[in-house]
């Protein structure tokens, strides 16, 4: 399958306002992945497919995760709207028949981020925070991110923001989250 059979995809599934920020997304994506020669055409569809399982119901996410044996980390049982990741990661490979480990780790992670994710899930997690519909950001804001060096330097910049953003919101910033902040600062690189 290619990247427009799977846009028609998504539009059939996502309501209006939720189908214009995967194409944001897929916009920075494509910028990201040729800026840091990673597989554009793969980068686009991990883009504009990321958040395809966000209509499910909370409990259904957590029940199908449980049925098809994915891992679940705690944070994720306490808001099971998180694994919107997971469960797209799994229909990926299943709709796309591209059964690609760091396409799948990359939609698995876009949530709250791994150190696993590898370079393509950088690109989408970056992407997903920063594309223009995001009104939480202003340009200066994301000149700052787009700005900085290599994706590394990128995710560890999104990541500080979101864990200010925890503190504020009085909400425990995910051990995944942290673990791959301490992951970059001492120097940790994404698989690519
Ligand atoms: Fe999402
Ligand atoms: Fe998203």
């Amino acid at each position: 399958m290619d990247y427009i059979t799977l846009e028609g995809i998504v539009r059939e599934t996502e309501k209006a306002s939720r189908f214009e920020h995967s194409l944001g997304v897929v916009e920075v994506s494509d910028v990201l992945a040729r800026r840091f020669r990673l597989d554009v055409e793969l980068a686009r569809m991990v883009a504009v497919f990321h958040d395809y399982s966000r209509y499910m119901d909370a409990q259904a996410m957590l029940d199908f995760c449980l049925l098809h044996r994915i891992d679940v980390e705690e944070e994720e049982r306490q808001s099971p709207m998180l694994l919107h990741g997971a469960v797209a990661a799994w229909y990926f490979p299943r709709i796309t028949n591209i059964w690609d480990e760091r396409a799948f780790l990359a939609i698995r992670h876009h949530t709250l981020a791994s150190r696993h994710m590898g370079a393509l899930g950088a690109v989408l997690y970056v992407a997903d925070y920063s594309e223009k519909g995001r009104r939480h950001l202003d340009d200066n804001d994301r000149l700052e991110i787009w700005g900085q060096p290599d994706l590394e330097h990128m995710v560890l910049d999104v990541l500080s923001r979101e864990r200010e953003y925890s503190y504020d919101v009085n909400r425990k910033f995910a051990r995944v989250s942290s673990e791959c902040m301490e992951y970059l600062e001492s120097g940790g690189r994404f698989a690519r």
